[in-house]
């Protein structure tokens, strides 16, 4: 299926946007995403499921000092998203084309975000598809071996059945992360809890939204 999101444009994202088919081989071991930019030794941050890229384009440009990862697994969305941070010609953002679960369960370092950023995820409502959805009990002890202490782990939806699996996951790891507030971003407009597509999108529907921080312990 395709969005039509490139709308006939060619994408092109070379430097800005990588493949599964180009990080190092598994057997070598971890993989350390902050040799990707120019400044490798900045405060890094990491977003799950970066969509169209609205949230690293906009709070990326207020965070220069911050190197922005985003991950995405839908090529389509991978493609617009990486073309738009080669378009705005960004230092400061990479978008890798993978699957966020197993690359922080099992490439990155340990401790190098400071913030894991996951908002609108997908809820996979069906009961046999709870698996696929990305906050489970193995990621969030991943979460918690990538985030630096006292760095935080950032969830918003609208989805009221996410949202509760997200409330049980949270209570399950007290030991992990403490339970916080939601501070929107800087980027976040008049209103917004963050300002992506699907919060904007989401929004003109008159949903209600959800949100938490979880700091590492
Ligand atoms: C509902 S969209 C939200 C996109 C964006 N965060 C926003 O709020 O506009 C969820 C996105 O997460 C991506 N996604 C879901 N699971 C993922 C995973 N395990 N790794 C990387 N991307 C994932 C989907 O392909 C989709 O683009």
């Amino acid at each position: 299926m395709s969005f039509g999101l490139s709308r006939g444009r060619e994408l092109q994202f070379d430097g800005y946007g990588l493949d599964r088919s180009d990080l190092p081989p598994f057997e070598e071991g971890p993989w350390d995403p902050r040799t990707l930019f120019e400044n490798p030794d900045h405060r890094f941050e990491l977003e799950i499921g970066s969509g169209k890229g609205t949230f690293l384009v906009q709070q990326s440009v207020l965070q220069p000092e911050t190197n922005h990862l985003g991950i995405e697994w839908a090529g389509e969305f991978f493609r617009y998203a990486a073309d738009r941070v080669r378009r705005h010609a960004m230092k400061n953002v990479r978008v890798l084309h993978d699957d966020a679960s197993e690359i922080v369960s099992h490439r990155l370092p340990d401790e190098i975000c400071e913030v894991v950023h996951l908002y609108f995820s997908d809820p996979w409502p069906k009961t046999r598809h709870h698996k696929r959805r990305v906050v489970q009990d193995e990621t969030m002890r991943a979460f918690h071996r990538v985030i630096v202490p006292g760095g935080e782990l950032r969830l918003v939806t609208d989805h009221d059945d996410l949202w509760a699996w997200y409330e049980d996951h949270a209570g399950r790891h007290q030991d992990l992360f403490e339970r916080g507030e939601f501070e929107s971003p800087e980027s976040a407009g008049d209103g917004e809890v963050v300002g992506t597509n699907f919060e904007r999108k989401f929004r003109r529907e008159g949903r209600p939204f959800h949100s938490m921080t979880l700091r590492k312990r």
